[in-house]
């Protein structure tokens, strides 16, 4: 078990669009094994190679409750085949300590990936958290971070400045949206998603 060290944000690997898995051999199984060790020590519900500094198309995800038995999936290039309908609802990342806020997302998604085995695989998810956290992390393999898709930049502007990722002064934010908003963004949602 390998703990590897989480990159935060600005970090500019995850900028950077990930490369293509095209061998699956035991480095990609350790690599995989040591990001869901990651994972679970973060207390994620997904992770993307990006946010340990490894530039690669591959991402893991559980979305099962500490209740029941880990249900850990890997995906080894991620393609979205199919996007339906929306859905809105809190989110957190591990690249972003601290930091939630709501994003828009599709509600129903088809992908195709290939297992640790380099059989490929379907999967559709659709209005729940492993679509949401699909979305996420495939954005993470692309570059593109959930900051980008807030569905209110001052909300997440204050989340930022809060988590002291973004210079700025949060109660002059916390006016701007209002006092009675302001005071209720500290407290994320069960339901929140950190990937
Ligand atoms: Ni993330």
């Amino acid at each position: 078990m390998s703990v590897l060290k989480l990159r935060i944000y600005p970090d500019p690997v995850l900028k950077q669009k990930a490369r293509k898995i095209t061998i699956i051999d035991g480095s990609v199984r350790k690599l995989a094994q040591d990001m869901l060790d990651t994972m679970y020590k973060s207390d994620g519900v997904g992770l993307a190679a990006p946010q340990v500094g490894v530039s690669k198309r591959i991402m893991v995800i559980d979305v099962s409750s500490e209740e029941e038995p880990a249900k850990p999936i890997v995906f080894i290039n991620p393609e979205i085949l199919e996007k339906d309908g929306e859905m809105i609802g809190q989110e957190g990342c591990l690249s972003f300590p601290d930091v939630f806020f709501e994003v828009k997302r599709a509600s129903k998604v088809v992908v195709r990936f290939q297992n640790l085995k380099g059989q490929t695989l379907k999967l559709t998810a659709e209005g729940n958290l492993l679509s949401r956290a699909i979305q996420h992390e495939i954005d993470h393999l692309d570059g593109k971070l959930f900051i980008e898709k807030a569905t209110n930049e001052l909300k997440r502007d204050l989340e930022m400045t809060k988590a002291g990722l973004l210079d700025g002064d949060a109660e002059e934010i916390s006016k701007k949206l209002g006092d009675d908003e302001g005071l209720t963004l500290t407290v994320p949602s069960k339901e929140a998603v950190t990937s």
